[in-house]
């Protein structure tokens, strides 16, 4: 199969985290949302478990009280992020989007929450967390971010969002999500504002690529 590399590149080039361009008046169907899931169950995951589960919330109160959620754990973190957006730093303008977002999360029409089978908690004291971190989170990352480029390619745009997580047992008692599941983050998913995002200032790879030790750079 021959793929047209402008789509491909411009999809993965232009898959952005959209707040302030959320379309908060329109509905989202439940057939789109399936569509861009099945979509992202074609992600890998660790021995191939496919332990992904989807909460999806529609509820008004139950994305009410996720908002109250997301503001009352990421409070501090929300505070620091209004002083710097008044700096008009790069990094400024994303504090003041996330702002905007936390503000207004529950007027977003739908939220997802991707999750988990597993447990970090259950580890043996003094395990390195890095291996076990990587299998439970891989297994459910990749599937985020095909589900949020399924989303962009259909008009639709999400943020990954993770605040809501300093709350998560919060967050597991009013969805009835069982104790041997994690969460790993809540998507706000709308259709978008237009569609015209463009790709990030990122660092030439050439400068965070290394060749056989760290000391080495690629070129
Ligand atoms: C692990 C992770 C956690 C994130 N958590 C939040 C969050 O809680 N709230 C938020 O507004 N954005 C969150 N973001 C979005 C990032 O701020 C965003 O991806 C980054 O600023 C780069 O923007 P871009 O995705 O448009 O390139 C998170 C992103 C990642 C990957």
């Amino acid at each position: 199969m021959d793929f047209d590399l402008s789509q491909t590149d411009a999809l993965l080039s232009t898959t952005r985290a959209v707040r302030k361009r959320l379309d908060l008046e329109r509905e989202v169907g439940d057939e789109v949302l399936l569509e861009c899931l099945q979509l992202a169950v074609q992600a890998p995951t660790g021995s191939n478990r496919q332990g992904w589960r989807w909460m999806i919330v529609r509820d008004k109160d139950k994305k009410a009280a996720l908002a109250d959620m997301y503001r009352r754990a990421g409070g501090e973190y929300l505070a620091s992020a209004a002083a710097d957006a008044e700096t008009g730093s790069q990094t400024g303008r994303v504090l003041d989007s996330a702002n905007y977002l936390a503000q207004n999360l529950e007027k977003v029409p739908v939220f997802v929450i991707p999750l988990i089978i597993g447990r970090l908690d259950d580890v043996p004291e003094g395990t390195n967390l890095t291996g076990p971190a990587a299998a439970l989170m891989g297994s459910i990352v990749p599937a985020m971010w095909s589900f949020q480029m399924a989303l962009r390619s259909r008009g639709l745009g999400s943020c990954y969002t993770t605040l809501h997580l300093g709350l998560e047992q919060e967050a597991a008692e009013l969805l009835g999500i069982p104790p041997h599941m994690s969460q790993a983050g809540l998507l706000p998913v709308a259709y978008t504002k237009g569609t015209d995002f463009k790709p990030a200032k990122r660092p030439p790879v050439e400068e965070i690529t290394y060749l056989d030790t760290y000391k080495n750079p690629i070129r």
